[in-house]
């Protein structure tokens, strides 16, 4: 894994945004995707400072879907003529269309390591039929419950990959090695499927892990980042997510069903909104 530590407070994150949308853009262009036409959700906050960097590299504003939970500063985006969603970031992405899709996934969460990081990388992910870039952005806190992920890293690795002991985006990123090193172990009959005991199944096996790190980082080419805002550390993980599923999930356990159609619902009017504008601008020309 590569990655940098950015240790200067003025402008750390407009640096670290810009690192990003390069990233992004070297990723997209190596699968092949035109830039022009890639199609982005965002986590954009009122202030949308990740608009003018995309603009600035080639991203066309009517394929750019703000998202916010905020309806206030969703109405203040539409004001702008930004196409915003209003919701949960995860559901949005959840419940995106396959016919129309996203090709880089902002994930600006500025959270802890906590369930929206988890469920969007160990659980929507895992079922997406398509193969975005993904960034995920997280605050390093005091995360109890999800400690166990850096015992577990330290159990089976000791000192010997530090970065997985504080980097959140490397945290989150071990949950995919897990997986893989899981099924491996299953394949290779180390244990069976559905053992109670697998994750101590897993740190008798530490070959195995090594592995699985080791497929995981050449599939997904994670970049690790952190920089300085204020007193915390922001960390974060930019990566190709290869494992594209026809697999279908069984049950929606991230938001209830009534949810989900408002939600979808509101991706159709944000995607009906990009293709006017597409219309709009190809007149204009
Ligand atoms: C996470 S930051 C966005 C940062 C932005 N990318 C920037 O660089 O300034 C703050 C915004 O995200 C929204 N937000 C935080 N978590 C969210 C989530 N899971 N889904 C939707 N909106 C969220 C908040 O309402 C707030 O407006």
């Amino acid at each position: 894994m590569q990655g940098g530590l950015e240790n200067y407070k003025v402008g750390s994150k407009n640096n670290w945004r810009r690192r990003m949308w390069n990233q992004a853009v070297r990723r997209l262009r190596h699968k092949g995707v035109r830039i022009s036409e890639a199609r982005v959700l965002y986590l954009s906050g009122e202030q949308d400072l990740d608009r003018p960097v995309a603009l600035s590299k080639g991203f066309d504003e009517a394929n750019l879907f703000a998202v916010d939970r905020s309806k206030d500063v969703v109405a203040s985006l539409r004001r702008r003529g930004v196409i915003a969603i209003c919701g949960n970031f995860v559901h949005v992405f959840d419940n995106w269309p396959e016919h129309s899709p996203i090709d880089f996934c902002f994930a600006d969460f500025c959270c802890n390591l906590n369930r929206q990081p988890l469920a969007l990388v160990g659980e929507v992910l895992v079922y997406k039929r398509s193969s975005p870039v993904v960034a995920v952005n997280m605050m390093r806190g005091r995360e109890i419950e999800f400690e166990w992920i850096r015992c577990f890293a330290h159990q089976v690795f000791g000192k010997s990959m530090p970065y997985l002991e504080k980097h959140r985006g490397a945290q989150l990123l071990l949950l995919q090695c897990i997986r893989t090193a899981y099924l491996l172990c299953v394949a290779n009959e180390l244990f069976e499927m559905g053992d109670g005991n697998w994750m101590d199944g897993l740190s008798r096996h530490p070959h195995v892990m090594l592995e699985a790190v080791s497929i995981i980082s050449n599939a997904m080419a994670p970049y690790l980042s952190t920089y300085v805002a204020g007193r915390n550390y922001m960390d974060s993980v930019i990566f190709d997510w290869p494992f594209c599923t026809q697999e279908q999930r069984l049950e929606n356990d991230i938001i209830a069903e009534d949810k989900v159609k408002n939600t979808r619902g509101r991706i159709a009017a944000a995607l009906a909104l990009s293709t006017r504008k597409k219309r709009g601008s190809r007149k204009a020309s």
